[in-house]
C-alpha cells in the first residue's frame, strides 16, 4: 500500500508546556487571549501571521455572511439529530456541518477552485480571462454542469450578500485577479447558459479570501467555522423550544411511499 512519503515529522501551529501555551510563535495567555479578535486569531491560526486589517475585515465579513440562513438542509440535519439525541450536541454539529457539500453552503471552495483554474488557464494558454472563460463555460453547458458561485434557489434575482461582500471588497481596494475572474464569468454566463445566473455567496467568499491572501487549500474551513456559529444557535434554541419532529413529521407527511406493497401471507403460500 502506498500512502505517500512523510519525511517531515513537524508541526508549527502550536506547543505547550507545564506553564505555557505557543500559538503560532506567540504566548496564548500573554499575547493573544484578550488581546486578539477570534477572526484575526483564525488568521493567525490557519497562515502563521497576524491579518492586516483589510484581511481581517475581509475574512470577518464572509463569516457573518455565511453564519446562518434560515432552516437549510444542514441546520434541518443538526436540529433533526439533537431532537433523537438530546445528549449528543457535538454529533448534531457533526451532522449539520457534514451536509456542507459542493451543491449549498459547501460550495465555496469548488467555486474557488474554479476560479483558480480560470485564472491558471488563462495563463498556460497565454489567452485572456476573458476566453478562457468562455471556453470554460461553453464546456460547461455542453456537459450540462452548474457554474460554481453562480446561481441561488430563492435569490435568482441576485444573491445580496455576494452583492455586499463584493461592494465591500471594492471599497477596501482588496479586489483583485479572483473577483475579477467570478465577474466575468457572471457575465459570461447568462448568455452562454440561457437563463439568469447571479453571483452568490459562496462565489463571493473564495473571491474575496483568496484575494485578501487566504490559501486555496484552506477555503472550506471559512464556510465550516461560520456556520459552526449558526449551528450553535439552532441547537441552542432545538434544545429550548424543539422543533426537530416538527421537520421530521412534515416531511413523512410531503414523500409518498410508491414502492412495491408487500405480499399478503395468503398470497405468498
Ligand atoms: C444553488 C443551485 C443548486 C440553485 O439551483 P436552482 O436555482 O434551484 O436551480 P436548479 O438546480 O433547480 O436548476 C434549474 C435550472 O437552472 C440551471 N442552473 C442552475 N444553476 C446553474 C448554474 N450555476 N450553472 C448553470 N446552470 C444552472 C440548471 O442546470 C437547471 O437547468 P435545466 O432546467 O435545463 O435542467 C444551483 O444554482 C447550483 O448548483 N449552483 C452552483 C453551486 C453553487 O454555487 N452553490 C452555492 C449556492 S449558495
Amino acid at each position: 500500500m502506498r500512502i505517500g512519503k512523510q519525511d517531515q515529522a513537524f508541526t508549527a501551529i502550536a506547543t505547550s508546556d507545564a506553564d505555557s501555551i505557543t500559538i503560532r510563535g506567540q504566548d496564548l495567555c500573554r499575547d493573544l487571549i484578550g488581546k486578539i479578535d477570534f477572526s484575526e486569531y483564525f488568521w493567525l491560526l490557519v497562515l502563521g501571521q497576524r491579518p492586516s486589517d483589510k484581511q481581517r475585515r475581509i475574512l470577518d465579513a464572509c463569516l457573518v455572511a455565511i453564519a446562518e440562513h434560515g432552516l437549510v438542509p444542514s441546520v434541518q440535519a443538526a436540529r433533526m439529530t439533537l431532537a433523537a439525541g438530546p445528549d449528543a450536541w457535538q454529533g448534531a454539529m457533526a451532522a449539520g456541518l457534514l451536509g456542507m457539500g459542493s451543491v449549498v453552503a459547501g460550495s465555496s471552495e469548488t467555486a474557488g477552485r474554479y476560479l483558480a483554474e480560470l485564472l491558471s488557464a488563462a495563463e498556460k494558454q497565454d489567452v485572456s480571462l476573458e476566453d478562457a472563460a468562455r471556453t470554460s463555460l461553453e464546456q460547461l453547458k455542453a456537459q450540462r454542469r452548474k457554474v460554481p458561485g453562480l446561481g441561488h434557489p430563492q435569490h435568482s434575482g441576485g444573491d445580496p450578500r455576494a452583492d455586499t461582500l463584493l461592494a465591500l471588497a471594492d471599497s477596501l481596494e482588496v479586489s483583485g485577479p479572483y473577483v475579477e475572474t467570478l465577474r466575468t464569468i457572471a457575465r459570461l454566463a447568462p448568455d452562454i447558459m440561457q437563463r439568469p445566473l447571479p453571483i452568490n455567496v459562496s462565489g463571493a467568499i473564495p473571491a474575496l479570501v483568496l484575494d485578501a491572501g487566504w490559501p486555496l487549500e484552506a477555503l472550506k474551513a471559512v464556510p465550516l467555522v461560520a456556520r459552526a456559529a449558526g449551528l450553535s444557535a439552532h441547537l441552542y434554541e432545538e434544545a429550548m423550544r424543539p422543533i426537530g419532529f416538527i421537520m421530521s413529521h412534515n416531511a413523512d407527511l410531503a414523500i409518498a411511499y410508491d414502492g412495491e406493497t408487500a405480499t399478503s401471507t395468503d398470497e405468498a403460500k
